[in-house]
C-alpha cells in the first residue's frame, strides 16, 4: 500500500476520477441450486452478505443523505448522489437474488425482519454517528471486495448471472468507497467518531452476519449446517493475502487513512475490462431509495 496522506488522497480524486454513476448488472441469475456458488461454504458466505444488504444499504443511504445537506462542495454533493443511487440499484438487485435464495428453503423473511428492527433502533442515533457507523461498514465491504478478487472465490460460481451480480456490486463499492468518509471529514467527523465507530460496527457486523449465516441454513439437517460451516472455515484459513487484509483493516485506525489508499482501482479495471457494466437508465434517481 503506498502511503498517502488523507489530503493528498483526496486531491488525488478531485480531478482524474470519473463520476461515480449507478450501472446494472445485465443479467439475473436464473435458478440456484445448491451450492450454486461453488461449495457448501462460499453459498452461506454470500447468501449471508446479500442477506444483509437491503435493510443494511438502506440505513447507509439515509446516514448520508442526513448529513449531505452541510455539504459545500459540488462535488462532493454530486459523488454522494452516486452513491446513493449505487446502493439503491443493489438493494433491488439482491432483494430479487434473495428471492432465489428463499427458494432454497432459507429463512429470508425472518433475516427481514430482525434486520429491520436493528435499523430502525440504530437509526435513533444522531446523524453524525450513523454517518460514521457508515464509514465502518463500507470499509469492512471494501475489505471483502478486495478479497473475494484476490482469492477468485467467484471463479467457481455456476452461474454467470450470479457472479456478474457480484463483481457488478464489487465494482461499485470500490468506486463509491471514499465518499462517506469525504462527507463525514467535511461535516465535522474527528478522528475518534470515526474510529469508535468502528470499534462498534466491527463486532456488530460479526453477529449480523452470523445470524444471517443462521437464518441461511435454518430447517436443513444438523450434518448439513456443519459442513456448511466447515466449509467456510475452510475457506477463511485457507484465504490468501490474510495479512494483508488484516493490515487493510487495522488502516482505518491511522489518523491519515483514507479510503482510497485501499488499493481498490486494479479491481475496478478488472471489472470494466470483464464485465463492462452499462450505466442505468434513470442513474441519479436512487430508485427505492427514499430517506
Ligand atoms: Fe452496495
Ligand atoms: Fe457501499
Amino acid at each position: 500500500m503506498t502511503p498517502m496522506t488523507a489530503s493528498a488522497a483526496r486531491a488525488a480524486t478531485t480531478s482524474a476520477e470519473p463520476p461515480i454513476l449507478a450501472k446494472l448488472p445485465g443479467a439475473r441469475p436464473g435458478d440456484l441450486g445448491e451450492c450454486w456458488s461453488g461449495s457448501p461454504g462460499s453459498d452461506l458466505m454470500w447468501a449471508s452478505y446479500s442477506f444483509m444488504f437491503p435493510e443494511g444499504e438502506l440505513f447507509f443511504i439515509r446516514s448520508l443523505k442526513r448529513c449531505v445537506g452541510a455539504v459545500t462542495d459540488p462535488r462532493m454533493r454530486q459523488e454522494a448522489e452516486g452513491f446513493v443511487a449505487q446502493e439503491a440499484y443493489h438493494t433491488t438487485e439482491h432483494r430479487h437474488l434473495n428471492d432465489l435464495l428463499r427458494g432454497l428453503g432459507a429463512d429470508v423473511n425472518g433475516f427481514y425482519a430482525y434486520f429491520r428492527t436493528v435499523r430502525l433502533k440504530l437509526e435513533r442515533a444522531s446523524a453524525l454517528w450513523n454517518l460514521a457507523r457508515t464509514c465502518a461498514a463500507e470499509h469492512l465491504t471494501s475489505l471483502h471486495c478486495l478479497a473475494s478478487h484476490r482469492n477468485r472465490w467467484l471463479d467457481a460460481c455456476k452461474s454467470e448471472a450470479v457472479r456478474r451480480l457480484w463483481y457488478w456490486h464489487l465494482q461499485e463499492e470500490l468506486e463509491h468507497r471514499s465518499v462517506c468518509v469525504d462527507v463525514l471529514r467535511a461535516v465535522g467527523g474527528s478522528y475518534w467518531v470515526r474510529v469508535l465507530a468502528f470499534a462498534e460496527v466491527l463486532p456488530r457486523m460479526a453477529w449480523y452476519q452470523s445470524r444471517a449465516m443462521r437464518c441461511y441454513l435454518r430447517g436443513r439437517p444438523f450434518r448439513q449446517q456443519l459442513a456448511a460451516y466447515l466449509s467456510f472455515a475452510g475457506m477463511i484459513l485457507r484465504m490468501r493475502g490474510k495479512w494483508q487484509t488484516l493490515r487493510e483493516l487495522f488502516a482505518y485506525l491511522r489518523p491519515s487513512y483514507h479510503p482510497r489508499q485501499l488499493p481498490g482501482d486494479p479491481v475496478i479495471a478488472y471489472c470494466r475490462a470483464r464485465f463492462g457494466f452499462a450505466l442505468a437508465e434513470a442513474s441519479g434517481a436512487g430508485a427505492g431509495a427514499s430517506g
